[in-house]
């Protein structure tokens, strides 16, 4: 049986190719998108989004969520570029503004992403798995609204949060230092967790020579990918050299990758993690008990600290080579 999910995103060039991993895959049931405010505005990340699905022909509703993180902005200068809009040089910019696809007349859904997710996880009679690689406003304000839907998850797949890597900080990954809050709210809910660090997306990184053999595929999702790929590494190049020359990460498509086949997870550690809400140099860090320093605190999720490179590469090219 397919494995029934539901994926938020802030599209994204790595969160596209997450989008195509989840709709082209015959494992995942993917019945809906949720947007959020991330790597660019919630205008920009629900049009790419709908562009998306539009042009890989995907019939899967797309759910506008939160504009802003819960609070983070509201307190003087603690962040100054929220919403997010890229790098000051452009030639650093892994994302770009809008996704180089056709504009679409695909429409988002009336209800708000929030409400669907509270509506959807309590009326549904099997549980959900909910894979979440942007900020976690979207699913945290749901858990506001509707605690109980934690007993409708079946498990949350997060790409988010660093160990030894991080990337907006010396301690914070972009994803939970955009809502520092929201990211502990989901990590303290009590629901299976898995968390997709960027220690194990960097060691799942793609080459050069992936993304120009997916440009030679007969298929439109592994084009695109390769042309987003090409991207990537392009920046990553320029503002966060890999250790091997030409390579970059594409974090949000692990995530996914790990609900097909989650041996490309590896090095797994049940721990618990917190997420520091501090407003000072540690805010949005998110902090993983190894030693069980913290008695109070038990562990509440598996983190993944590295990842099988081959494994993820050949599962992204054997699932997107499905487009037509
Ligand atoms: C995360 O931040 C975003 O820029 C990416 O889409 C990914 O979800 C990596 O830190
Ligand atoms: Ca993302």
């Amino acid at each position: 049986m397919k494995k029934k999910i539901i994926l938020d995103v802030d599209t994204g060039s790595d969160d596209a190719i997450a989008v195509m991993l989840a709709g082209l895959s015959e494992e995942l049931d993917l019945i809906g998108v949720s947007t959020v405010n991330g790597n660019r505005n919630i205008d920009i990340t629900t049009t790419n989004t709908l562009r998306l699905v539009d042009y890989l022909d995907l019939d899967i509703p797309v759910y506008r969520g939160c504009h802003l993180p819960m609070v983070v902005s509201l307190t003087p200068n603690r962040r100054k570029n929220v919403p997010y809009i890229g790098p000051d040089n452009k030639e650093e910019d892994v994302h770009g503004d809008y996704l180089p696809l056709p504009e679409t007349t695909r429409k988002e859904e009336k209800e708000h992403a929030v409400f669907w997710l509270a509506r959807t996880l309590t009326e549904t009679t099997e549980k959900i798995t909910l894979v979440f690689v942007g900020p976690l406003t979207n699913l945290a304000m749901a858990l506001r609204i509707a605690p109980s839907i934690v007993e409708n998850i079946e498990e949350i797949v997060i790409m988010g949060g660093g160990y030894a890597i991080n990337n907006v900080t010396a301690g914070a990954e972009f994803n939970f230092w955009i809502d520092p809050e929201a990211a502990k709210i989901v990590a303290d809910c009590g629901a299976p967790m898995r968390i997709v660090p960027l220690d194990a997306t960097h060691d799942a990184y793609i080459s050069w020579e992936d993304s120009e053999e997916m440009l030679a595929e007969n298929s439109k999702a592994s084009k695109f990918c390769g042309l987003l790929m090409q991207q990537r590494i392009t920046g990553y190049n320029l503002f966060q050299p890999l250790p091997i020359h030409n390579t970059a990460p594409i974090h949000d498509a692990l995530a996914v990758a790990a609900l097909i086949d989650p041996e490309v997870l590896q090095d797994l550690h049940e721990v618990n993690m917190d997420v520091c809400v501090s407003h000072g140099i540690a805010d949005g860090w998110s902090l993983f008990d190894f030693e069980k320093r913290n008695r109070a605190r038990k562990p509440n999720c598996t983190v993944a600290l590295r990842s099988d490179r081959e494994r993820f590469v050949r599962l992204l090219k054997e699932n997107l080579r499905k487009s037509k």
